[in-house]
């Protein structure tokens, strides 16, 4: 979508707003696909009220983009813009066992700076690509540690009330890649309450879920993570790998060899390619283990 209503661009820069023209999230994203759209960069999270407010009154579809590393994004030209956080300097604060971070800081580096000031606990968290703030909306985990088992408490624009509330950590309920938080709610920032650990100690442990992560995912590749949420008990990855699955392609959207819940853009596949791929995968473990799988990977199809 191009931004033509004068109306609006006129206020961006009063809103400390800033619009990138034509962006491609096939570029914004770690599949490498999706279509062209304007981006909007907030540099200032108070603005937010006001910009959704004006968005909605002009008629501009929008949606938040995080990291873009659990994200899969329709082809051509994209019926919404996009909204992202500005990363500001610096995105994480440490006071004693508090670590204050903005949502659109890198979660791998809030692992390492966490570290240097001697708090541990999110080690298994390392190698998961992605901003603070899109870890948190889908309780990221790995190797027995997620996110949400750290937040003291939250800033978020709550899209039902249209502001920005604090929310404490034990208002928000954080279960296996799920929350409470709304579809529509923008993380903006978080408190996490860490473990002291010594340096040494926590970077063994980082070693070892890296290593760990390098023999079992293809992180060469480009990949969403996960395609699917494992059921209940199960493995969605195990069950694809024992249907024969790996390396079963629609077009350059490929099962990969490495790890069977991971689908790689191998060359310049479509979200059409990516899309057929899930929906036959799906429906082949149906079929096989009557599981319904569900999807961990965000889609934007509209
Ligand atoms: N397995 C296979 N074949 C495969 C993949 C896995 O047989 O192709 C087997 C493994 O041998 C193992 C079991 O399935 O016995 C589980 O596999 P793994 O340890 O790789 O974990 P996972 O359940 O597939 C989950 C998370 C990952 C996270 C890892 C490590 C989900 C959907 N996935 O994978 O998170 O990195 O554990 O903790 O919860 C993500 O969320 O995007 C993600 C990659």
């Amino acid at each position: 979508m191009h931004i033509e209503d004068r109306t609006v661009l006129e206020a961006l820069a009063k809103l400390d707003v800033e619009l990138v023209r034509g962006v491609s999230l096939s570029e914004q994203t770690s599949l490498g696909i999706g279509g062209v759209t304007d981006l909007l960069r907030i540099r200032r999270h108070e603005s937010i009220p006001d910009l959704v407010n004006l968005l909605d009154e002009r008629g501009i579809a929008h949606k938040f983009l995080g990291g873009g590393s659990n994200l899969l994004v329709i082809d051509g030209g994209l019926p919404f813009v996009v909204l992202q956080l500005a990363q500001p300097n610096p995105d994480i604060v440490i006071e004693g066992n508090l670590a204050k971070v903005d949502a659109a800081a890198d979660l791998g580096r809030t692992v390492t700076l966490c570290a240097k000031h001697h708090l541990g606990g999110m080690e298994g968290l390392i190698g998961v690509p992605g901003t603070v703030g899109g870890a948190l909306r889908m309780n990221a985990g790995a190797y027995g540690t997620q996110i949400g088992s750290f937040v003291r408490e939250v800033k978020l624009y709550r899209a039902a009330d249209r502001r920005i509330e604090i929310l404490k950590g034990e208002k928000i309920s954080f279960e296996y890649r799920h929350t409470s938080f709304a579809p529509d709610d923008m993380m903006l920032a978080v408190t996490l309450a860490l473990p002291s650990k010594p340096y040494t100690e926590i970077l063994q442990g980082i070693r070892i879920c890296n290593e760990k992560r390098r023999a079992s995912q293809p992180l060469g590749q480009k990949s969403a993570g996960c395609i699917f949420k494992n059921p209940s008990g199960g493995s969605a990855g195990r069950m694809i790998d024992e249907l024969g699955l790996k390396g079963h392609a629609v077009g350059d959207a490929r099962v990969s060899d490495r790890h069977a819940n991971f689908f790689v853009n191998a060359g310049h596949a479509s979200a059409a390619d990516m899309l057929a791929l899930i929906g036959d995968v799906r429906e082949r473990v149906q079929k096989h283990f009557a599981v319904n799988l569900e999807n961990e990977v965000v889609v934007w199809n509209a």
